[in-house]
């Protein structure tokens, strides 16, 4: 087997579940509490702002309360002992990544603690609602909206996400159930590219046809178990 030097690491929210943030496509999960079409679409927020600024302040508010899980706490020793490239490419706008001591992470899909101001284009950290249109710290306006990725929309740097796979030698998906585009699609570009390519997840996913090898089991098991391997060289 080819030696690891570079490895890309997708997460989705999945690593995030047993901190007790909802995934999206679970029974129970967002998707079946609130339709897409109303929250987390352009459309959605020009039709009815408010409804959308309630359900994110309240997912804002309920995000600071929640802690990073080993599976998070793993990927960031990773991190700190690994000295080839590594990447950590998240779905997730949550931020238990930074808080369990990543530094190498990319939020895809945005941030919950950020807001963006539609106005001057500057993105501002944000914990706080912003459903009573709080000005934009920088320019005044009151035209922030949720810095989140909304569906319709363009994911953030999807050029140094796709330069990081053509340098990678080992590609790891991590609690994402392979739904969503263009995300759902690394594992493919990552064989093209004669890649390794690892799933962890709960269970098989949409595209688990495509990795090489799939853990099943709980993000909080799985992930440390692979770190640990990883480190010993294995
Ligand atoms: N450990 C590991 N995997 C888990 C765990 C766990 N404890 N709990 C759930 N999973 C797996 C599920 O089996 C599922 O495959 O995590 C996956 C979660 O899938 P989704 O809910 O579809 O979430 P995700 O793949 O991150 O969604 C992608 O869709 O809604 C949009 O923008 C949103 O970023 C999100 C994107």
């Amino acid at each position: 087997m080819t030696e690891i030097r570079n490895i890309v690491i997708l997460t989705g929210a999945g690593i995030s579940a047993e901190s007790g943030i909802d995934t999206f496509r679970s029974a129970g999960g967002l998707w079946e509490q609130h339709r897409v079409e109303d929250v987390a679409t352009p459309e959605a927020f020009a039709r009815d702002p408010d409804l959308v600024h309630r359900f994110y302040d309240m997912r804002r508010a309920s995000i600071r309360e929640k802690l990073p899980n080993p599976a998070h706490f793993a990927l960031a020793e990773l991190d700190a002992a690994w000295r080839g490239n590594l990447l950590i490419v998240t779905q997730n706008v949550d931020d238990l990544h930074t808080r369990a001591g990543a530094r190498r992470v990319l939020h895809m899909h945005g941030e919950h603690l950020k807001a963006w101001c539609t106005s001057c284009d500057v993105r501002s950290h944000w914990r706080g609602p912003l459903i009573d249109r709080p000005p934009c710290p920088i320019c005044q306006s009151r035209s922030l909206r949720p810095d989140v990725v909304w569906f319709g929309e363009m994911p953030y740097r999807m050029g140094e996400i796709y330069g990081a796979l053509r340098e990678a030698d080992l590609f790891v998906s991590i609690g994402t159930s392979g739904a969503v585009y263009p995300a759902a699609g690394f594992v493919q570009n990552a064989r093209e590219l004669g890649i390794r390519t690892l799933e962890l997840n709960l269970e098989e996913s949409q595209g688990s046809r495509w990795f090489h090898e799939s853990r099943l089991g709980p993000a909080s098991e799985v992930v440390p178990a692979w770190v640990a391997e990883v480190l010993r060289g294995g």
